[in-house]
């Protein structure tokens, strides 16, 4: 495991330095947002920033392609040239993935679940086959072959409609454990109501979670600005201050935590 009470950036400029220097390694952190909000790109952008520092991670996406994931990542400029990106698209080349995984210093594995889903559409895993062991085998397989950092799931909800939550608080607590007992810094995405009126499906989340970080899109009359406030974040004392988020020069931002930028 890396060294103890290490940090993991958030490559957010302003909201850093709000966070004693970033999330303590090995946490669980929720992501959450609702539609458009950059949930994946802020999640993306901590995973390869960290792989760019010889790090590994998995990103897993359920429902958006790597396809579509990588040309948005494209279009924000992330050099992926810069990055050993591995994607897996089939279970079966699992193990040539892990031993690419492994022969490299730092890779960022792209798992796509939604390809993985079309392709098997037919076994035994079916349309409504067991989503979450399939999950769990990939990061098993990969992080037992080599050290692995860092864990993206993206996203959480729709791990929720693949797999059958009959006990939800039982199954919830088995996965962070899952995550926490493999040493991963996790992030996990979450998709709001439109109202926001909840951090996450089934709220324990919450507070199972070591940190929530929460993106918004507030309307002032007919601007809209992009707004990111950390709202807890656990061995760390932090700014819980609403910041406005921009995306400037390749770089995210968080700027007038606490201020309204209209009376600056
Ligand atoms: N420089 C940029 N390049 C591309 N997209 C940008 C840029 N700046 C802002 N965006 C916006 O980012 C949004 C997409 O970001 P992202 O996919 O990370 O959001 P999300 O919260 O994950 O969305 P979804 O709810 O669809 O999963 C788009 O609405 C896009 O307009
Ligand atoms: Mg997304």
């Amino acid at each position: 495991m890396a060294e103890k009470n290490g940090k993991i950036k958030t490559y957010i400029k302003g909201l850093d330095e709000n966070l004693q220097g970033g999330i303590p390694e090995g946490h669980l952190v929720l992501v959450c947002g609702s539609a458009g909000t950059m949930k994946s790109s802020v999640a993306f952008n901590i995973i390869y920033n960290e792989v760019l520092e010889g790090k590994t991670g998995i990103y897993l996406t359920l429902e958006q392609s790597h396809a579509s994931l990588l040309k948005q990542m494209e279009n924000m400029e992330f050099d992926l040239s810069k990055v050993n990106v591995q994607v897996l698209e089939e279970i079966s080349k699992i193990d040539e993935v892990a031993k690419k995984v492994k022969s490299s210093k730092g890779t960022l594995v792209i798992s796509d679940l939604g390809a993985i889903r079309k392709k098997l559409a037919d076994t035994k895993f079916g349309p409504s086959g067991d989503w979450l062991n399939a999950m769990k085998n990939i990061i098993k397989k990969i992080s037992t072959s080599s050290k692995c950092d860092l864990f993206v799931l993206d996203s959480l909800s729709a791990l929720y409609v693949l797999s059958s939550f009959d006990k939800p608080r039982t199954k919830i607590f088995h996965i962070f454990e899952f995550l926490r007992d493999l040493g991963l810094t996790s992030f996990l995405v979450s998709e709001m109501p439109i109202d926001q009126s909840k951090y996450s499906e089934y709220e324990v989340e919450d507070f199972l979670a070591d940190g929530i970080i929460y993106l918004q899109l507030t309307k002032r009359y007919r601007k809209v600005t992009r707004e990111i406030s950390v709202v807890k974040m656990r061995a760390t004392e932090c700014n819980n201050d609403v910041f406005t988020l921009e995306y400037k020069n390749k770089k995210f931002q968080a700027t007038f935590g606490g201020r309204t930028p209209l009376v600056e």
